[in-house]
């Protein structure tokens, strides 16, 4: 399969790598970005092709990569054949948006996020036409879910897309109060990044034993112990009340960039 990218910053090179490693077809890359360098190392580093001026990709390739903000998308200009297939991760920019710009009428998207870099992605796709290739190439970014509409990939984003930076802002308070309460401790990143990991197995692992995540925090808490006097202030705070406006907030913004706003 040939593949163009526009765009190769974080989620660009993210999938650019995911595919390179995929198992299931042999891959050949295209990409561009307006100041080149990105595209040139990448290009080095998959053993693609650069594309220097954005009107030299080829017009014949299988898939293009839509892998810029979605605040570029006025200034983003190309003629795509009108049979081109384009896989846009541009956060809440709609099919029909694209479809219109572009003069085409094969448009899937992706929610992907980060972790995709390490083959452990969870993913977000929805296209309203077969696109079964490009699926089985998804899948070597880590786990892919299929949604049934953009409504509903929309609805997710807030989870999924941003979801790693949301956890990592609590790695990041642990790591602050754990240096604050033992006078720093040189293996603080190391004890906070394997409580993460230890505790997302855990939580993987409840899916197919059918264990509430409520039952998973309840095993660690016993009544006026430890961990309990420290979910008390949680919930004296309100936490579920505070992440819930987080995400009202997101989704809210996924809407706004859906007008264009
Ligand atoms: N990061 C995430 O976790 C995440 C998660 C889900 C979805 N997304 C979506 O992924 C998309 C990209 O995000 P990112 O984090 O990868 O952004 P990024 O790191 O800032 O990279 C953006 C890339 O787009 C390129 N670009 C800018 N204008 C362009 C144009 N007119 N034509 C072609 N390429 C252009 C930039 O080129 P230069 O290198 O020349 O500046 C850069 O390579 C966004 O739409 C975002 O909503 C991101």
């Amino acid at each position: 399969m040939r593949i163009g990218f526009f765009g190769c910053g974080n989620m660009g090179q993210a999938l650019a790598f995911g595919f390179k490693n995929s198992k299931s077809q042999l891959i050949e890359q295209y990409f561009y970005t307006p100041s080149k360098t990105k595209a040139q190392e990448l290009a080095i580093k998959t053993g693609g092709h650069f594309i220097e001026n954005v009107n030299e990709m080829p017009t014949d390739l299988d898939w293009y990569v839509l892998a810029f903000k979605p605040q570029s998308l006025n200034e983003f200009s190309f003629q795509f054949n009108e049979s081109a297939k384009i896989l846009s991760v541009l956060a809440g920019t709609g099919i029909d948006t694209l479809e219109k710009k572009f003069k085409i009428s094969k448009v899937a998207r992706l929610m992907p996020n980060t972790p995709s870099q390490l083959g452990m992605g969870a993913n977000l796709f929805y296209s309203p036409f077969e696109a079964s290739e490009m699926t089985g190439l998804l899948e070597s970014l880590g786990k892919l879910f299929i949604m049934s509409s953009e409504k509903e990939l929309d609805a997710i984003t807030a989870f999924s897309g941003s979801g790693p930076a949301l956890i990592f802002e609590f790695a990041r308070i642990f790591e602050k109060h754990l240096n604050a309460m033992s006078g720093g401790n040189p293996q603080a990143k190391e004890i906070i990044a394997q409580t993460f990991l230890g505790s997302a197995k855990l939580l993987e692992n409840s899916i197919s034993s059918g264990v509430t995540f409520e039952t998973l925090r309840e095993q660690v808490t016993s009544k006026k112990g430890v961990t309990y006097e420290a979910l008390q202030i949680l919930e004296k705070n309100d936490l579920d009340n505070i992440l819930g406006g987080a995400f009202t907030a997101a989704h809210k913004r996924t809407l706004e960039l859906k007008k264009g706003i």
